[in-house]
């Protein structure tokens, strides 16, 4: 399967303008899976639990409903995070995977990063894997990473991808992807965005530097830290199927566990 890390540069609660941004610039890369950023059309940095709740959108809403007929329209899946207003009234950071078929799969963030603490509520969906076009797909977003358990679990859930929406701002993860990939053997897409956002006396720079890495360890992807785009790679998954290091080893296999807590 062909995939792609999108990478852009949003300007906060300007959500129209950043979605038709998006659909061009996914316009004009084919690929058949889409990865976006973290709150890939409203920007990042909430002030309020009020602003975060203002700025949030249901899954059926008009918002969403241009990547669900987009994705229609070009028979391409797209993954993407957003501030969701769920149905229990509460306001996740979420994520939601979209086919061409019309099925919507959402992913609301484990765990919450810094001051997402104070204005959205710790997701309670879990981590599941969703099978699309051959190829088992599980969601991450941004700090779930640090955790090596979410991905790890997603792993043990027979993921062969992990989308990884991200608006990245400490100057770790996309070494730590390498380390994530290879305990794993599993593909990890990280979409992150580039640009800052100064919000309430407080700015924030994000990384850009999308990546995906292959389950040996390789950069297919290293997009750069200030340009937006389209970054694509080609994922096998007869590599993320193979546990096995050598005759000898297999690193799901090979768990002791009776000694982890
Ligand atoms: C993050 O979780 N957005 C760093």
């Amino acid at each position: 399967m062909n995939i792609a890390v999108v990478q852009n540069n949003p300007v906060f609660g300007e959500k129209y303008k950043n979605i038709s941004d998006l659909l061009k610039t996914m316009d004009s890369v084919k690929a058949e899976l889409y990865i976006l950023p973290e709150m890939a059309y409203t920007g990042y940095q909430v002030v309020s639990k009020e602003e975060a709740a203002a700025i949030a959108d249901k899954i059926d809403s008009d918002n969403i409903m241009r990547f669900v007929e987009w994705s229609k329209t070009h028979d391409s899946a797209v993954i993407f995070g957003f501030p969701e207003a769920a149905e229990d009234g509460k306001i996740y950071n979420s994520s939601l995977f979209v086919t061409p078929e019309g099925d919507r799969h959402i992913y609301r963030k484990s765990h919450l990063f810094y001051k997402e603490k104070i204005f959205y509520v710790p997701g309670n969906t879990g981590f599941f894997v969703n099978e699309w076009r051959g190829v088992k797909i599980g969601q991450a977003i941004c700090f779930d990473w640090y955790f090596s358990e979410s991905f790890r679990t997603l792993a043990l859930l027979g993921a062969d991808l992990i989308a990884h929406c991200t608006n990245i701002v400490m100057p770790y993860f996309q070494r730590a992807a390498f380390a994530r990939a290879i305990e794993n053997k599993v593909y990890i897409a990280t979409s992150n965005r580039i640009g800052t956002e100064e919000r309430d006396g407080e700015k924030l720079t994000y990384t850009g530097e999308s990546v995906i890495v292959d389950p040996l360890g390789n950069y297919l992807v290293d997009a750069p830290s200030d340009t937006t785009g389209v970054f694509t790679a080609k994922i096998d998954t007869k590599l993320s199927r193979n546990k096995k290091l050598n005759d000898f080893n297999d690193v799901i296999g090979d768990r002791r566990t009776i000694f982890y807590k």
